[in-house]
């Protein structure tokens, strides 16, 4: 089974767009999966939402989509840089007045966790745990640079076992480790790659007889069309500099 997975779109339209018409020319992906953050940082959360409804993908709740559907004081985002800290408060006061009541219904019903059993759920086989940050919360980061242990008593809380995957995003930098025969796939960022490569990602996840194997991918995307819609949306400037520069090489 082939799996195409999408995360932290961030209301990124065109790198959407992009993202959909790559996995649309595979017809080898079997099902598509969202890993939650459709919204924020961009101007187009009503219009990612519903593309996402109209090409029938399913999701999993990010911080962002959490906070907004719940009206929370913060995205739940977090900075080492108190610029980025106080942009990232700036697009979340942004996107919870913008959105329609209809997206933030769509956003509130997004489940916390998804589990895939690409064999059936009749038999025995593989699982694929689907989550935006971590299988105890959507805030916490989970880098590469995480240890053995933490990667195990995460891979505890979802109940899995060797041969399974936990999949993630919310770092927007993509990563694959195999710890104890598990495989933790970090699916990057759609629409605000921080890894310095400005082209939206995503991952082709292979779960069957074989162990598990993720493909990166990256597409260009129209960046100047999506950089305009936020300097004309009201949204701080210094966003679409930092779609530009894929969060530059050196932020975190
Ligand atoms: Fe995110």
């Amino acid at each position: 089974m082939i799996y195409a997975l999408i995360s932290d779109i961030h209301a990124n339209l065109p790198a959407l767009e992009a993202v959909l018409a790559d996995i649309a020319r595979r017809p080898n992906v079997g099902a598509t999966y969202h890993l939650g953050d459709l919204v924020g940082y961009a101007p187009w959360p009503d219009e990612t939402v519903a593309l996402l409804e109209r090409a029938g993908i399913p999701g999993v709740a990010g911080n962002y989509d959490s906070t907004v559907a719940t009206d929370y004081k913060h995205c739940g985002c977090k900075y080492e840089d108190p610029v980025q800290e106080q942009l990232s408060h700036l697009s979340y006061d942004w996107t919870r007045t913008h959105v329609s009541p209809a997206t933030r219904r769509a956003l509130a019903a997004l489940p916390f966790r998804i589990d895939l059993l690409p064999n059936g759920g009749h038999q025995a086989g593989p699982r694929v745990v689907l989550v935006h940050g971590t299988p105890t919360l959507n805030t916490l980061y989970w880098t590469e640079d995480r240890s053995d242990d933490f990667c195990l008593k995460m891979a505890g809380h979802a109940g899995a076992k060797p041969g399974d995957v936990i999949a993630f995003g919310h770092t927007h930098k993509p990563w694959h480790r195999e710890v104890g025969g598990i495989h933790f796939v970090n699916t990057g960022s759609v629409g605000r790659p921080k890894d310095g490569d400005w082209r939206a990602g995503w991952v082709l996840l292979e779960v069957g007889a074989h162990p598990p194997r993720a493909e990166f991918l990256r597409v260009g995307y129209d960046l100047e069309r999506a950089a305009r819609g936020i300097e004309e949306s009201g949204l701080p400037d210094a966003l679409a500099d930092y779609l530009r520069t894929g969060g530059g090489p050196t932020s975190a």
